[in-house]
């Protein structure tokens, strides 16, 4: 478990908070402010390809990026914390979906070989304490291939004033274009 989570973990405080955020995160009146399909239309996920979602949550976004994708493809979803995890593994196998991998893993050290992926969903994860963009960035540079995608959805909206920007500084990835709020970045070599 990341160190981040390890210390809360005996925390009742937190226990509860990460409950009551899990909740609110897939909650119905998110579904009504926010369509997660129509957002996940902003990414270019293909059929067929393989794509990493950092810090799944839920699920929220998850379930309808696994129909994008389509039964040839794989999506790993990734959340560090168990609860979450176990709450998006029994999702999918309620949905019967065999094409997601559900991972209980620090994305900052994915475990995942390199030039895996086709495209990293960072979609309402960044800024987090636990992800800070100095390492998740080369780690996610590291994992995707050669041409491949960053795709990242910010909230809250006060972020979009430096995330971008510290994005590209960091010399890994090029903006090509924001569509449907979803900012797309290509893997530079
Ligand atoms: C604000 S939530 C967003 C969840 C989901 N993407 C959504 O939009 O509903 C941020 C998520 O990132 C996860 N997370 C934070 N740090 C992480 C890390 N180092 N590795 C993997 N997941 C992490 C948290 O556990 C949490 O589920």
């Amino acid at each position: 478990m990341h160190p981040f989570f390890e210390a809360l973990r005996d925390s009742k405080v937190m226990n509860l908070f990460f409950k009551t955020a899990g909740a609110s995160m897939e909650s119905r009146a998110r579904h009504l402010l926010m369509n997660p399909e129509k957002i996940l239309s902003g990414t270019d996920i293909k059929p067929g390809e393989t794509v990493l979602e950092v810090g799944c949550g839920t699920g929220f976004f998850t379930m309808p990026a696994a129909h994008l994708i389509g039964e040839h493809g794989q999506l790993i979803a990734m959340d560090a914390l168990p609860a979450y995890v176990e709450r998006v593994l029994s999702k999918v196998g309620d949905a019967g979906l065999n094409n997601v991998t559900v991972l209980e893993r620090d994305a900052l050290d994915t475990g995942l070989d390199s030039s895996r992926v086709d495209a990293v969903l960072l979609f309402g994860v960044i800024p987090f304490p636990a992800l800070p963009l100095g390492r998740l960035l080369p780690e996610m540079h590291r994992i995707l291939k050669p041409e491949g995608v960053l795709a990242v959805w910010l909230f809250p909206p006060l972020v979009h004033l430096w995330v971008p920007k510290a994005i590209v500084q960091s010399g890994l990835f090029a903006f090509v274009m924001k569509q449907n709020g979803v900012y797309k970045y290509r893997r530079l070599a």
